[in-house]
């Protein structure tokens, strides 16, 4: 008996695959990570059926971007998703094709992230977020899940799909799920395996740039000051920062410069920068004195 999942390659096996039992999805580009497995398994106790779909979106990445260098690995991706706790018999991998995705080319008629893509993540990377949410969209039909999971770690991300799923009811729940962290506190990401041992210091300051900036809200600090102090910790540790956020978690909207939210509410602190070559973001809840 396999205790393999279904290796699905084509809208054809996928539609074959899919049981009409509760179902639960993860999206990723592969390239898997203790990240990835965290939302598996958060995705096997909610539902009865898991597909873990694995597709290298073209339209998410920008002409500067690293499309042809994201690492590729589908047999060891495969062998890192079974195992107890994971996929097993009767679960799905959905490893599409560009071609399979888009069978006409770049589809015409695309999701807009609206604001949300414009600003921050959006800003940096133009058109990023709209390809996200069309990508996500259609694995969101093809595979018509009850849940779908996504991690912490790409907060606008998140925020952008929560947004999706309400503005256009597509009437199944977004859970999202804790960033999982090296010891040292680096936040686990596919862009990781980029950094050289002599960048790692370097790449630290993102998360101690967070930690600074939770210290400094959970002190009675103003956004502006939380933003100042996350912003210094990222210069001093060698990063070319691209932003520092400060951002309602709803919307993704800035939180005004001086004005103290209440006591006890929360915003995201994000930051985004370059390590050499390498590109990593990360973020925190911030509750505020
Ligand atoms: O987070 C990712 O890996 C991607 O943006 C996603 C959600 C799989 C869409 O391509």
């Amino acid at each position: 008996m396999t205790t393999a999942p279904t290796l699905a390659r084509t809208r054809a096996e996928l539609e074959v695959a899919l049981r009409p039992v509760p179902r639960s999805v993860v999206m990723t580009m592969g390239a898997l990570h203790e990240g990835h497995l965290s939302l598996v398994r958060a995705a096997r106790s909610r539902g009865e059926q898991v597909v873990v779909t694995i597709f290298v979106n073209p339209l998410q990445f920008g002409p500067s971007e690293d499309l042809d260098r994201y690492p590729r690995d589908l047999t060891g991706d495969l062998a890192q998703l079974t195992g107890p706790g994971l996929l097993g018999p009767g679960d799905v991998v959905f490893a599409p094709e560009p071609a399979e995705v888009y069978p006409d080319g770049d589809p015409v008629v695309r999701v807009s992230a609206g604001a949300i893509g414009e600003v921050y993540e959006g800003a940096v990377r133009p058109g990023h977020l709209d390809g996200v949410l069309t990508v996500v969209l259609k694995l969101m039909h093809l595979t018509r899940p009850d849940v779908a999971l996504f991690g912490r770690k790409d907060v606008q991300q998140l925020v952008a799909v929560s947004r999706m799923v309400r503005d256009l009811d597509l009437g199944l729940s977004v859970v999202p799920v804790p960033t999982v962290r090296d010891e040292d506190g680096l936040a686990l990401s596919s862009r990781n395996a980029y950094l050289t041992e002599d960048q790692r210091p370097a790449a630290l300051g993102l998360s101690r740039a967070l930690a600074a900036g939770e210290r400094a809200a959970a002190e009675g600090a103003d956004p502006a000051t939380v933003r100042a102090v996350a912003q210094e910790t990222l210069i001093a540790a060698g990063v070319l920062a691209d932003y520092v956020a400060l951002v309602d978690p709803l919307t993704f909207a800035d939180l005004p410069e001086d004005d103290r939210p209440q006591s006890g509410s929360v915003s995201v602190l994000a930051v985004a920068g370059r390590v050499g070559d390498t590109r990593l973001i990360d973020n925190t809840d911030v509750r505020w004195a």
